[in-house]
């Protein structure tokens, strides 16, 4: 998603079209990493904004620029400030029960001052928040490439229907560099490393996409940058609760919409430019990646017709239940 090569007009889209739906089944799940975004957290060493776990969750800040001067609305043009506020990332409680769901919402601020941890603030006209696991958890199958058993990532959620908002699931590879974006094994700039995005969704379409990235050059990483993009058609059902699902293997990448599969890669299907395709089918979806949860407010995407009336009434709100994380076993 933080797509620096759709500015750079290297964009090559495939669509899948799916022709066929199927179940996914396993013998044996078992629960390696989870957050149910339980409602009514009181320990305030560890919780924040009625139970977003410290534990397992930083928040990106600011407008990007952390991340270096090009990365001003995160590589993308994005129009928000990424706040800690609970106003912008909160646990709720589902009416009338006790479990609850982390709500990202976004704000309409005109001319709000953007404080950045990294660089100096900002001006900005609307508020979100972006979650991540960067320096808690990091995911990938388990075993050795070519004999591995899979990881399934499992994001119960439900996106907004409003025109300039793009809600996300992602991930991106780990790196020991705290300020640069898109640093990974593979090198030093997005897309080397990859990117796996388990949902995305904007504006007021009627359908969700799963999306991986991959490619980039050794010394110019967002030349020859590939996406991949699965839609799940979802109609009528976009608004609704949905269960998203990314299975992961070292041979493959599917991705799942209420346990049915729509878009699927195999090894091989993507290379990084940050090595030899050839010496390394796997690269670099070998390697682990962490989570993120955010929502944009414009941005390449979604584009810039946002719905101010609709951002300031509250209504831009990405809700998400849970995310599971199993590993598979056969
Ligand atoms: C929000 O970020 C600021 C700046 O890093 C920090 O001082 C504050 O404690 C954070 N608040 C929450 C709720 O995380
Ligand atoms: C932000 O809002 C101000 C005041 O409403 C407007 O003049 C400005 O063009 C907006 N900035 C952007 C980047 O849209
Ligand atoms: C694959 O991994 C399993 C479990 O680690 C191991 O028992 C088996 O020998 C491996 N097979 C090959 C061909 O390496
Ligand atoms: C990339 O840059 C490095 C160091 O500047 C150089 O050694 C290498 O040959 C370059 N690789 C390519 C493919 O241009």
């Amino acid at each position: 998603m933080s797509a620096t090569a759709f500015a750079r007009g290297s964009l090559r889209m495939l669509v899948l079209i799916v022709a066929a739906f199927l179940s996914v089944t396993y013998a044996k799940q078992v629960l390696r990493w989870s957050d149910e975004f339980r409602a009514g957290c009181t320990d305030t060493s560890v919780c924040v904004n009625g139970g977003i776990d410290l534990r397992k969750w930083s928040f990106d800040l600011g407008d990007g620029t952390d991340y270096g001067p090009n990365m001003i609305g995160w590589g993308n043009w994005q129009r928000q400030c990424h706040t800690n506020s609970s106003a912008n990332a909160r646990v709720e409680a589902f009416p009338g029960k006790t479990d609850g769901m982390l709500v990202i919402q976004g704000g309409y601020s005109p001319l709000r001052t953007c404080y950045n941890e990294n660089a100096a603030p900002s001006t900005t006209n609307y508020t979100s928040a972006r979650l991540t696991t960067r320096n808690t958890a990091a995911f990938k199958w388990t075993g050795t490439a070519g004999n591995s058993t899979a990881v399934r990532i499992d994001v119960r959620l439900q996106v907004p229907s409003v025109s300039g908002t793009w809600p996300a699931a992602w991930m991106l590879p780990t790196t020991d560099k705290r300020w640069c974006s898109g640093c990974s094994a593979y090198g030093d700039g997005w897309c080397l490393g990859g990117e796996i995005d388990i949902m995305e969704h904007v504006n007021t379409n009627n359908f969700l996409i799963a999306n991986v990235h991959y490619g980039g050059q050794a010394n110019a990483s967002w030349l020859d940058c590939h996406e991949k993009v699965g839609r799940f058609r979802a109609s009528s059902r976009a608004f609704a609760w949905n269960t998203l699902s990314l299975v992961w293997d070292s041979t493959y990448i599917r991705f799942l919409a209420n346990g049915k599969e729509f878009s699927r890669l195999n090894a091989g299907d993507w290379y990084t430019g940050g090595a030899d395709p050839a010496a390394n089918k796997f690269a670099p979806f070998d390697q682990d990646f962490f989570l993120i949860l955010d929502m944009a407010i414009g941005g390449l995407y979604p584009g810039f017709n946002i719905d101010d009336a609709a951002v300031a009434a509250g209504k831009a709100r990405y809700h998400i239940d849970y995310v599971r994380v199993y590993d598979l076993l056969p």
